[in-house]
């Protein structure tokens, strides 16, 4: 019985610790890079970027890994005492969905919004300061197929993800316009 205890406790300690490098060492999905996600939900929200008062555009043939449809918004965010750029694209499906039909109903097309948003100096200093992250429909951050948020320098060191991918794009890592290179 002894034994038994102790190494409960032995494996506590192991989780805790290991929550703690959550928030401190991981690239992304940490508790820290979630709370910051949300408050730049709220400002999308407020802003009309996203949310039920958001502002249309017409969408555009997309490619994957985004979705076959969407609208891209290049703007300015606010984010606490923080204001940086901020590039929010909305993913609309399935596949094969025609312009029409996502025109006629947008938000049940909906599959997910991706966003970048540039981040104080010191971030991310390897990759412009972005701040990536994916959410569904309703807001919530997404989540990988592994259960990890996709909120923060996601996937940062990996071969493949926002980060990996997005490395191929021009000077400042957005595919779409040039004109947001760093100072
Ligand atoms: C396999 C490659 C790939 C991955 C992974 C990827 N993207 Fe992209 N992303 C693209 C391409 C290509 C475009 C431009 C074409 C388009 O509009 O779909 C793009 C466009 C964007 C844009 C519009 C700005 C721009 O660069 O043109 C945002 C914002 C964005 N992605 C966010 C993300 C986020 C957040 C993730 C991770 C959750 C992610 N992307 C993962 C390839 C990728």
């Amino acid at each position: 019985m002894k034994m038994i205890a102790v190494s409960a406790v032995a494996s506590l300690s192991i989780a805790v610790g290991a929550a703690f490098a959550q928030d401190t060492d991981m690239p992304f999905g940490s508790e820290v890079e979630i709370d910051f996600a949300e408050r730049l939900w709220d400002h999308m929200e407020e802003e009309r970027l996203a949310g039920p008062e958001m502002i249309r555009s017409f969408p555009y043939m997309g490619s994957e890994p985004h979705g076959m449809m969407l609208e891209t918004f290049y703007a300015v965010g606010t984010v606490g005492d923080h204001t940086g750029d901020l590039v929010v694209k909305r993913n609309f499906g399935p596949e094969g969905v025609s312009i029409d039909e996502v025109l006629a109903s947008p938000d049940t097309h909906l599959g997910a919004y991706t966003v970048m948003f540039r981040r104080e100096e010191g971030y991310d200093p390897d990759n412009f300061d972005w701040f990536w992250a994916r959410y569904n429909p309703d807001g919530s951050v997404a989540q990988n197929p592994a259960g990890m948020a996709l909120a923060g320098r996601v996937a940062k060191g990996m071969e493949d993800g926002c980060i990996a991918c997005h490395q191929g794009a021009a000077d400042d890592m957005v595919f779409t316009s040039d004109h947001l290179v760093a100072d």
